[in-house]
């Protein structure tokens, strides 16, 4: 029975077959007509495939650098026998290979050679001390050296790209008998290389003697010089006598289309030079220009339109999937098992079997006729279907990403914590393209190790910033689901508030409210800023920056450490109000655990000597690195420079020993110091003295930090009318959850004396309920 069955689904398999055969040539005829180079274009020079943008006439090539000259010779014995050259457009060079999928060209270039004592050498026409002919693409850094052989030999290269920016390089060889030479080796002794630098394209290729061979006349009466492809020349002591026969070598040309980059030529669409549809365009990385390629799943000429065809996977049997159930799609192909069979078609997984018992034969043929006849249907159905067959691509890569981005992860989250998760939304990712403008490189508002932050606006006006991670294995994944999950826990007017995300991508996106106003870094450290962020800000900011991590340490079913606290986490919106930034690296710690071991994390110049040696990470760390931020705000040195002497690199240790030695007013800001008020200065140089303590035990806890601060605030802001309640003051008062304040707004955002006497604590505990 399964051999009749066989039969049955080999004759359907062969009818489709010729179905779709009979369509690819129809759209291969179509495509030609089409296709902008002239069809009636001459592909082939001797042995050389020349595939477009290259051609040997006009019509044929993309542009005149291109252009093959295919010259015909008869052989000199054989008059009938004809041979066809393929040559460069400039100077007479042979080309042997052309490369689109590498965007290589390979030619011969010939040897020079330099004989100062044969003084008939060069009259024979064996050779010149120097060449310079190849113009249009840069010679390839990666695969090519210069060489020189000889043992009084000087090689060398000489650019020529700019009249202003000529240099040379090269290699000497000197030796004065053959011994000690090794065959297949150019280290030195006899032969000598070089690398190439990259970009270059004009150039010139010398050699040269520095005793005119007078000494080593007998083994090597000449020296020879070269660039060659780095795997096609092995050198020999034989070439010392003479090169024989070997007067040219292979050469690889990096060729580009044009001097933009694709950015800039996909803009200009006519002149664009990828002109398949599934096709990429890349940047050349010798010089300018750029090439393109088929993408993933197709195969083909890029640069032609339709000239990427599908990789069929099935047939070209580059696949996965049980016998018989593979399907081909457009770049890609599926696994499933063909109509009677049961299973899920991969080859390592539950395969295909038969699930209908006895099948009659004419029944079969008639249901292969039926599928393939609504097949022709569905192909003939021509572009719409593809075009709904990309869009299901699409929503299935979304969904799949959603799945691998911990969508799922997420999503019992939600289950589980519904309420605290109502505010957060799961954006798509059209919206986000269309709130970054296809994320433009001017809506950049950052870059650094962890990925690319970028500005948006909603469509209802509101103004975000897009975290986009780098790199996407499986433990950032977790990190991420854990800065999300965290952020929707946390409500509190001092910390960048999370309102969204996207998993629809293939690296999730995290959407935070848009802090107008820059980072501390950027406030303290530009001078042009610096010097309007009086003291009193700086100490409001201080404050509330360590009311946020007293909050998070406080947090009370789980205690939040944020592990990389330091002034480029710290946002300032317009009103200088502190927002804490980037939970990537924080850590939930159940309440039992005072401390826990990890991976060290975080940034040098913040980090916890302590948690750095021992790995052993509490709240403590935290205190440590806001320590060093206090330092930053008090002395507007940078947190690791090499401007100060070596052993004060860093800010931590150069500012405790000035606090120690007394010498605090030498390393203060000036104009803070101008400000006046010397006693709060020495008070927070104390604190942060407090909080740089090497063992983290001996470190005040961030809740004391923000009391301390707070109580100097105060002083500051009402030495005599310490009872006056502000309205500001109210937002920090228990129990008023519905206040209308608002974050957004920024009405009240002229932060805060705190009223004077109720429980300071309780105060600090308290998220700011945004009364939404
Ligand atoms: C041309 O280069 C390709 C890729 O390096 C290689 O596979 C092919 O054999 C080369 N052809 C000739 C004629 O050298
Ligand atoms: C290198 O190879 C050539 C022949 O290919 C041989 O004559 C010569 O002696 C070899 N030199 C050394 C140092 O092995």
């Amino acid at each position: 029975m399964s051999s009749s069955l066989q039969t049955v689904l080999l004759q359907q398999e062969v009818v489709v077959k010729l179905l779709l055969g009979a369509l690819i040539i129809s759209i291969a005829t179509f495509v030609a007509a089409t296709a902008k180079p002239n069809s009636s274009c001459n592909r082939i020079c001797g042995s050389l495939e020349i595939p477009y943008p290259f051609g040997t006439s006009e019509d044929c090539y993309l542009d005149s650098s291109f252009l093959i000259t295919c010259n015909s010779s008869s052989s000199s014995f054989n008059s009938e026998t004809i041979t066809h050259t393929p040559f460069l457009r400039l100077g007479n060079i042979k080309v042997l290979n052309i490369s689109l999928v590498d965007g290589e060209l390979r030619v011969l270039i010939p040897i020079v050679i330099d004989c100062p004592l044969e003084s008939n050498y060069n009259s024979k026409n064996r050779g010149n001390k120097s060449w310079t002919k190849l113009r249009e693409f840069p010679i390839s850094y990666t695969k090519n050296v210069l060489i020189a052989v000889g043992c009084d030999t000087l090689g060398l290269i000489t650019s020529s790209a700019s009249s202003n920016n000529n240099y040379t390089t090269g290699c000497v060889s000197r030796c004065y008998s053959i011994k000690g030479m090794v065959n297949n080796s150019c280290s030195g002794i006899g032969c000598c290389q070089t690398p190439i630098p990259d970009g270059i394209k004009d150039f010139t290729v010398s050699v040269e003697s520095l005793k005119n061979h007078s000494k080593v006349r007998k083994f090597n009466p000449c020296g020879f010089a070269f660039v060659v492809e780095e795997k096609e020349y092995k050198f020999s002591t034989l070439d010392l006598q003479n090169m024989q026969n070997k007067i040219a070598f292979p050469l690889v040309l990096d060729w580009t289309i044009g001097n933009k980059t694709c950015k800039v030529a996909k803009k200009n669409t006519t002149g664009y030079a990828c002109k398949a549809a599934n096709s990429e365009c890349y940047n050349s990385t010798n010089g300018p220009g750029y090439r393109c390629n088929c993408s993933i799943g197709y195969y083909g000429n890029p640069y032609l339109s339709g000239g990427c065809i599908d990789i069929d996977e099935c047939q070209a049997r580059n696949h996965e999937c049980a016998h018989n159930a593979c399907v081909n799609h457009p770049g890609s192909y599926n696994c499933s098992c063909p109509k009677g069979y049961q299973g899920d078609g991969w080859r390592n997984g539950t395969s295909c079997v038969p699930d209908i018992p006895k099948p009659s034969n004419s029944k079969h043929i008639i249901i292969a006729l039926c599928i393939s006849i609504s097949l022709l249907i569905l192909l003939l159905g021509g572009s719409s279907v593809l075009l709904g067959l990309k869009r299901r691509k699409l929503i299935k890569l979304q969904e799949k990403y959603f799945q691998q981005n911990g969508g799922l992860m997420l999503q019992e989250h939600i289950l589980n914590h519904g309420r605290s998760m109502e505010t957060t939304k799961i954006f798509s990712n059209d919206e986000l393209k269309k709130a970054t403008n296809n994320y433009d490189e001017s809506k950049v508002l950052g870059k650094g190790g962890y990925g690319t932050v970028y500005k948006g606006v909603l469509p209802d006006k509101k103004e975000v910033a897009i975290k986009k991670s780098k790199i996407c294995d499986k433990s950032q994944i977790e990190q991420f689901i854990n800065e999300v999950i965290l952020l929707t826990q946390i409500n509190h007017r001092n910390v960048v508030k999370l309102i969204g995300c996207c998993l629809e991508t293939e690296v999730p996106l995290l959407v935070y409210e848009f802090i107008t106003n820059g980072t501390l870094s950027d406030h303290i450290h530009d001078i042009s800023r610096a010097s309007s962020l009086s003291w009193e800000k700086r100490l409001k900011i201080a404050t509330e920056t360590a009311r946020a991590l007293a909050y998070l340490h406080s947090e009370t079913s789980m205690p939040i450490i944020h592990r990389d606290v330091k002034s480029t986490n710290i946002l300032l919106d317009d009103n200088h109000t502190a927002k804490v930034a980037d939970f990537g690296a924080s850590r939930l710690i159940a309440l039992d655990q005072t401390e826990i071991t990890t991976l060290v994390q975080g940034t040098l110049g913040y980090l916890d000597p302590e948690y750095f040696q021992t790995g052993q990470l509490t709240e403590k760390s935290d205190v440590y690195s806001f320590g060093v931020v206090l330092a930053e705000l008090l002395t507007g040195e940078e947190a690791i420079s090499t401007n100060r002497p070596e052993t004060y690199k860093n800010l931590s240790m150069y500012f405790v020993s000035a606090v120690k030695e007394d010498r605090l007013f030498d390393i203060l800001e000036d104009h803070i110091v101008n400000e006046g008020n010397i006693e709060p200065l020495k008070e927070v140089a104390n604190i942060a003295k407090g909080c740089l303590r090497l063992r983290g035990e001996d470190r005040p806890t961030m809740m004391e930090v923000a009391t301390e601060l707070e109580g100097l605030r105060i002083m500051e802001k009402h030495p005599w009318e310490k009872d006056n309640q502000t309205i500001e003051g109210m937002e920090y008062l228990p129990d008023t959850p519905t206040l209308p304040f608002n974050i957004d707004n920024g009405a009240s955002s002229s932060v805060s004396a705190v009223s004077g006497h109720d429980s300071m604590i309780n105060q600090l505990l308290k998220p700011v309920d945004d009364g939404r």
